[in-house]
């Protein structure tokens, strides 16, 4: 009886041990299961995947691509790594002595970069789109009349910007191929005999269309009127690409971004101000606060900022200052640009297609703007490209939208990044049915290869 009773127990230790062996063995399935699960699920939401993920959204997901994206839309320009690395750097305190040098390098820096020795240059945690509003509100008051020039799509919405705050914009209209024609300036100025009009503005480097404005001759039709009207210009797609000479081309106020030439990621913008110009901030009625240049002057002097500055897209101006200006120096940046628009410009011209822009003089070194043929959308032909072979190109804008595509070669670009850039194209031009000739990346080709194959023509 006793050792039926010994047995018994056994038996039931036994079962307990088994159940809860069992237990944990389905504790871990479940487990493992839902680790399974979550990894399927990750997975499946990925944008690595290239699995069709049914339950988000039935969204097709983007499959990885190997080896770099072509960035060739005439901005946001690629980032050198030296760049990237210099941002990649812990955030400092904006008070302490240490942002003051780093302040006061890029203060100091940017001078040189827009040829600008007397004046100021300030710094904005801003896009373009601020430093337009900017220049404006700290120079004009209600009720301004101002000349601009229809040459695109950005001076078309710098002039919306103008009007929004009340300005009276004299519009020269254009046929978006030509730049600013310096007689009407002359002409529209010595009308002005009570020099009503306050500002000239215009476009340097029109991104819509590849045409770039002579400036020096909008300053010597100025000084032919004798008016004493501000030059307001935008050089936001020209700085550090194309000539840009402030002092020489008497600019009172230059307006750029950091995301084209000066080869940095979006989200600063700068004003470059002559001393007229700051002269003139003193008597603008135009509302302003965070625009205020005054407050800027005061911080700027002791190399700070009177708000939280971008600090780490600073980190990278400074890089990008040391690059253009120390290393390779403004005139190689200039030459190496006018030398691949060139290669770029044969390559149109071998394809057989057109050049948007119709004034070889007017010709941008830091984009090219392609017409397409009768019956041909750019926007099908930039998606061949950017899916077949990961390379993106600017889209037609405004007015010329469907018509243009543009190819950004402006920035830190080399030769074999512009064969690669021409390849994509003429491969694509091809896939998509869009009638052309062979050749163009062979007409780029031997163009670069010849022995000196500078572009001459300096900007004037
Ligand atoms: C000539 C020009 N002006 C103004 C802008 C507007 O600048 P953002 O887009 O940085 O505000 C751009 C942008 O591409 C531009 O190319």
């Amino acid at each position: 009886m006793k050792a039926l009773c010994r047995l018994k127990l056994f038996i039931a230790r036994g079962l307990c041990l088994s159940l809860k062996c069992f237990c944990i063995f389905a504790c871990n399935q479940i487990y493992c299961f839902r680790s399974d699960l979550c990894i399927l699920l990750l997975l499946r939401m990925s944008p690595i995947s290239t699995v069709r993920n049914s339950s988000y959204m039935n969204r097709p997901l983007v499959s990885y691509r190997s080896g770099r994206h072509f960035l060739q839309i005439p901005g946001p320009t690629n980032v050198p790594d030296r760049i990237l690395r210099a941002i990649d750097r812990p955030t400092i305190d904006h008070r302490s002595a240490e942002f003051a040098r780093l302040g006061h390098d890029c203060l100091e820096g940017m001078k040189a970069i827009f040829k600008l020795s007397r004046g100021h240059v300030f710094i904005y945690p801003a896009s373009g789109t601020g430093a337009w509003e900017a220049a404006i509100v700290n120079t004009l008051s209600p009720g301004d009349r101002v000349l601009m020039f229809e040459t695109g799509q950005f001076a078309a919405l710098w002039r919306n910007i103008a009007e929004n705050f009340g300005l009276v914009v004299d519009l020269v209209p254009g046929d978006w191929r030509h730049g600013v024609d310096s007689n009407v300036v002359e002409a529209k100025l010595t009308e002005d005999a009570r020099h009503a009009i306050k500002a000239v503005m215009c476009v340097h480097n029109e991104t819509s269309t590849g045409v770039t404005s002579q400036i020096g001759e909008v300053r010597r039709a100025i000084d032919s009127a004798r008016h004493p009207a501000l030059l307001i210009v935008d050089v936001i797609s020209s700085l550090a690409s194309i000539d840009c000479r402030q002092d020489d081309w008497g600019v009172d106020v230059a307006v750029a971004g950091s995301q084209k030439g000066l080869m940095l990621p979006p989200g600063l913008s700068f004003n470059a101000v002559s001393e007229k110009a700051l002269a003139a901030s003193t008597l603008a009625r135009l509302p302003r606060a965070f625009w205020s240049w005054e407050n800027m002057l005061e911080a700027n002097k002791s190399g700070f900022f009177p708000y939280t500055p971008a600090t780490n897209l600073l980190y990278g101006l400074r890089e990008s200052i040391s690059m253009l200006v120390y290393e390779e120096g403004l005139e190689n940046v200039f030459r190496r640009h006018r030398r691949h628009a060139e290669a770029t410009r044969q390559a149109v011209r071998a394809w057989g297609l057109e050049l948007l822009c119709l004034e070889p003089r007017e010709f941008s070194n830091s984009l090219t703007a392609v017409l397409m043929p009768d019956g041909f959308d750019e926007a099908n032909l930039r998606r061949v490209i950017l899916e077949e072979f990961n390379l993106s190109l600017g889209a037609g804008l405004g007015k010329v939208k469907g018509r243009v595509f543009r190819i950004g070669h402006l920035g830190d670009f080399n030769d074999l990044m512009l064969c690669g850039t021409l390849c994509g194209i003429e491969m694509g031009l091809e896939r998509s049915g869009v009638p052309f000739r062979q050749g163009g990346v062979a007409a780029a080709m031997n163009y670069l290869n010849r022995r000196d194959p500078m572009d001459s023509r300096s900007d004037t």
